[in-house]
């Protein structure tokens, strides 16, 4: 058996046990949380590298950070901006993956950043982390739980759609929540009928697969509560509510990706794929202001990272970095699907990255 089978048939079994200790039926966001988190066995937890530019090394998808470092080099000027106008010397920085990001803006902010604190859920990803940090020294630190108060700068790039979402279904009228159960020794989808809902109504009578997210919302509501002063930068695909729950997108947003390429099914494989879905900016937006945090802007990425100043970062970096410059912007690729909103405690102030084509009125 390979070792890749060895690890998904480990986390099969501990998903099974699950699955019966939950009655049978457990909800689809303690089955992506397994399969993502599990310790030592869920995708995020597992030594697979995951993150690269292309399938030879071995890995699932690229980010864009793994792309090219003029993306951490155009966002440190977003950070410095906000350092500046809060008063504080502290990054942190939620889901680092390889850190390769935390390299980028540490060697663009230098002595601007008194200490750059990681939270990452995966201990194999924070040991990388770890190693590839080693020559920041100490002004690198690790949190395993976030403290009651914080202060500085928060980042996140690919965070939010890393984390577990629930399954609505609605299918003759009325909605069910979709969960997983176990079918002649195979993961299968079951739906219940249930109370939740989509916060949008959805017109039309069509069955319709939808998420919602109630872990990226109080994760959101979290740091509201505990940052006394600063901003964050959440970077990530999605859109807002009236485009995620649009009556054409009947098939919702919940992706698998593994050797870069794409597939609809988190219950084949588990644990050798990346399971995602988008954002609803809408949510996230709404849960911030609900905790006290102000919506500095929300843009594409393209938007934010000409706005602050990728271009002028480019004409400096070599000209190979320039193919990989396109794909952070180009309309087809990162630059309109992914999106950036920007939260802050205390008053509103222009934050460069929304500077032009800011859309927190599409919220
Ligand atoms: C898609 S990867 C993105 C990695 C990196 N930011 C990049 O752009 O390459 C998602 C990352 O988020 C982490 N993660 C997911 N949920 C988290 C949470 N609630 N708190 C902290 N890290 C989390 C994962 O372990 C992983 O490192």
């Amino acid at each position: 058996m390979t070792e890749a089978g060895s690890v998904t048939s480990a986390l099969s079994a501990l998903i099974r046990t699950q699955v019966e200790r939950a009655g049978g039926w457990l909800p689809f966001d303690r089955y992506m949380a397994l399969a993502l988190y599990a310790p030592g066995l869920g995708y995020y937890a597992n030594a697979s590298r995951k993150f690269g530019p292309l399938p030879s090394s071995g890995s699932d998808f690229v980010t864009a950070p793994e792309l090219t470092p003029l993306f951490g080099r155009a966002l440190a000027r977003q950070v410095e901006q906000a350092l500046r106008v809060s008063g504080t010397r502290e990054v942190w920085e939620f889901g680092a993956g390889s850190g390769a990001l935390a390299g980028q803006l540490l060697e663009a902010l230098g002595d601007q950043v008194e200490r750059y604190t990681i939270v990452d859920l995966s201990r194999s990803l924070r040991e990388r982390q770890r190693e590839r940090l080693a020559p920041h020294g100490a002004k690198v630190r690790w949190a395993l739980e976030l403290p009651e108060r914080m202060r500085g700068v928060i980042v996140g790039n690919e965070v939010l759609d890393a984390m577990p979402v629930k399954l609505l279904h609605r299918v003759g009228g009325r909605w069910h929540e979709r969960g997983v159960v176990v079918s002649a020794l195979e993961f299968a989808f079951e739906d219940r009928p249930t109370e939740l809902r989509p916060p949008a109504e959805i017109e039309g009578p069509h069955d319709y697969l939808t998420e919602v997210h109630p872990q990226a919302q109080a994760f959101v509501r979290t740091i509201a509560d505990r940052l006394q002063a600063g901003a964050a930068f959440l970077l990530d695909y999605g859109f807002p509510e009236s485009e995620y729950y649009h009556p054409q997108r009947h098939m919702g947003t919940l992706m698998c990706h593994r050797g870069h390429l794409a597939d609809v099914d988190p219950l084949e494989d588990t644990g050798t794929k990346d399971i995602t879905a988008h954002v609803d900016f809408t949510g996230i937006a709404v849960a911030a202001q609900e905790a006290g945090l102000n919506v500095l802007g929300y843009t594409s990425q393209a938007h934010f990272l000409f706005n602050c100043g990728l271009l002028d970062l480019a004409a400096d970096a070599p000209p190979e970095q320039h193919a990989a410059m396109q794909k952070l912007v180009n309309e087809h690729e990162m630059g309109e699907l992914f999106k950036v909103i920007g939260l802050a405690r205390g008053g509103f102030w222009d934050a460069l990255g929304f500077a032009r084509g800011d859309r927190t009125e599409r919220l």
